[in-house]
C-alpha cells in the first residue's frame, strides 16, 4: 500500500517535471540547418550548449539541398538559421528577401570580404581555392601567374581537378559571374583538351601530386594541410595564383538568421558564439580554415586575413547563386 502510493506519487512528479522539461525546451530550442558536416560542427555546437543553456537541434544536409529546402518551406520553416559552406547558397536565399538583417555588432567584427555587403549574411570561416604543386618536378618560377595559363601546352596531361566536388563547382559559377559564359567555357574546354585529369574529390588530387600522376591541381587550401600535419614532409606545396586572379577565390562558410525565426535572440547569441575567438580558433587550429574576425590567429601555414582577401578575386559572393546554369554548362562541355 505504502509502496503503491509512493510510485504514484513519484510518477506523478515525474510527469509534472517531464512536462516542466519539455516547457523550457520547447521555449529555448533553436533550430539550425546545417550544410556544414556533423563531424566539424558537434564539438563546437555542444559548447555552445553548455555554456547558453540553450539547446541546438541540427537537420544536417547539403548545403545546395538546404538552400533549396528553405525556398520551399518560406516563413513556415522550422530553422531559425542557414549555416552554409558556399556563399551562393546563402546568396540564393538572401536573394528570396528570407534573411532577417544581422546587427552592426556581428556584421563589424568580420572584414568586408566576409559578409554580405547588405548585411543579411556573415561569414563564420574562409575557405580558398589554392594552386597545390608538386615541387619535385615543379619549380616556384614556372607556376603560372592565371589559372588561364592552365590551358598552354607546357601544362598538358599535368593537371588535376575535381569537377564534381561543389567546390569546384562554386569556383566555375564565380568564374561565370566574373568573366562570362563565354570564357568560362572557352577555358573548361581548354583545359580539358589540354588533358586535365578528374579527381573524384579534392583528397585524391592532393594524393595524385604525391603520387607523380598530376604535378599541378586545383583543390581547397585545407586539404593539403591535412596531409601536412601528419607529415610534415610530405612532397606536396601550394600557393596562389597573381592578386586578384579568379583562380584565387575565397569561398566562404557563412550563417543567416531567417527573419520566420521564432527564436531570434538565441539565434543571434549562436551567431555571436560562432564569431567568438574559441570558436574562431577551432576552425583555423582544428581545421585549418581561415578564422573570420581579425584577433584570431589563423593556423601557422596560413596566411594572414589581410593578404588572403589582398590576393583574392572581387566580387559580389551573392552572386554565386547560379549552380543550377554551372552544371548546365558543365554538362554542355562534357565535363560532367
Ligand atoms: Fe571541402
Amino acid at each position: 500500500m505504502f509502496n503503491n502510493r509512493s510510485s504514484l506519487f513519484s510518477s506523478y512528479s515525474l510527469i509534472l517535471l517531464l512536462f516542466t522539461l519539455i516547457g523550457v525546451v520547447h521555449a529555448e530550442t533553436l533550430t539550425i540547418y546545417s550544410g556544414r558536416s556533423k563531424s566539424l560542427v558537434e564539438p563546437i555546437i555542444k559548447q555552445f550548449e553548455e555554456k547558453s543553456g540553450i539547446q541546438v537541434e541540427v537537420s544536417y544536409g547539403g548545403t545546395t539541398q538546404l538552400a533549396a529546402a528553405l525556398l520551399t518551406e518560406g516563413d513556415k520553416s522550422p530553422a531559425a538559421l542557414f549555416w552554409a559552406q558556399d556563399a551562393g547558397a546563402l546568396g540564393a536565399v538572401s536573394k528570396k528577401a528570407m534573411f532577417e538583417k544581422l546587427p552592426e555588432s556581428i556584421l563589424t567584427q568580420v572584414p568586408s570580404g566576409f559578409r554580405d555587403a547588405e548585411g543579411f549574411w556573415v561569414a563564420t570561416s574562409g575557405r580558398a581555392r589554392v594552386l597545390a604543386y608538386a615541387p619535385e618536378r615543379v619549380k616556384m618560377e614556372e607556376l603560372p601567374d592565371s589559372i588561364f595559363d592552365l590551358t598552354q601546352p607546357m601544362w598538358k596531361g599535368r593537371v588535376g581537378w575535381a569537377p564534381t566536388n561543389a567546390s569546384f563547382q562554386a569556383f566555375v559559377t564565380s568564374l561565370r559571374v566574373q568573366v562570362g559564359e563565354e570564357k568560362t567555357a572557352k577555358w573548361l574546354k581548354g583545359m580539358k583538351a589540354n588533358g586535365v585529369k578528374k579527381y573524384a574529390k579534392n583528397t585524391p588530387i592532393i594524393e595524385a601530386l604525391a603520387a607523380g600522376e598530376i604535378d599541378v591541381g586545383l583543390p581547397n587550401h585545407y586539404y593539403l594541410l591535412r596531409f601536412k600535419s601528419k607529415d610534415a614532409g610530405f612532397p606536396v606545396e601550394q600557393t596562389f595564383f597573381k592578386s586578384s586572379d579568379p583562380g584565387n577565390l575565397v569561398n566562404i562558410a557563412g550563417i543567416g538568421l531567417l527573419k520566420s525565426s521564432k527564436n531570434k535572440e538565441a539565434a543571434l547569441k549562436f551567431v555571436e558564439f560562432l564569431l567568438s575567438s574559441k570558436a574562431q580558433q577551432y576552425f583555423t587550429s582544428d581545421v585549418f580554415e581561415y578564422p573570420a574576425i581579425k584577433g584570431v590567429t589563423p593556423h601557422a601555414s596560413l596566411l594572414p586575413l589581410s593578404e588572403l582577401l589582398q590576393l583574392a578575386p572581387t566580387f559580389n559572393l551573392n552572386d554565386m547563386d547560379d549552380l543550377d546554369g554551372t552544371v548546365k554548362l558543365l554538362r554542355d562541355v562534357e565535363i560532367l
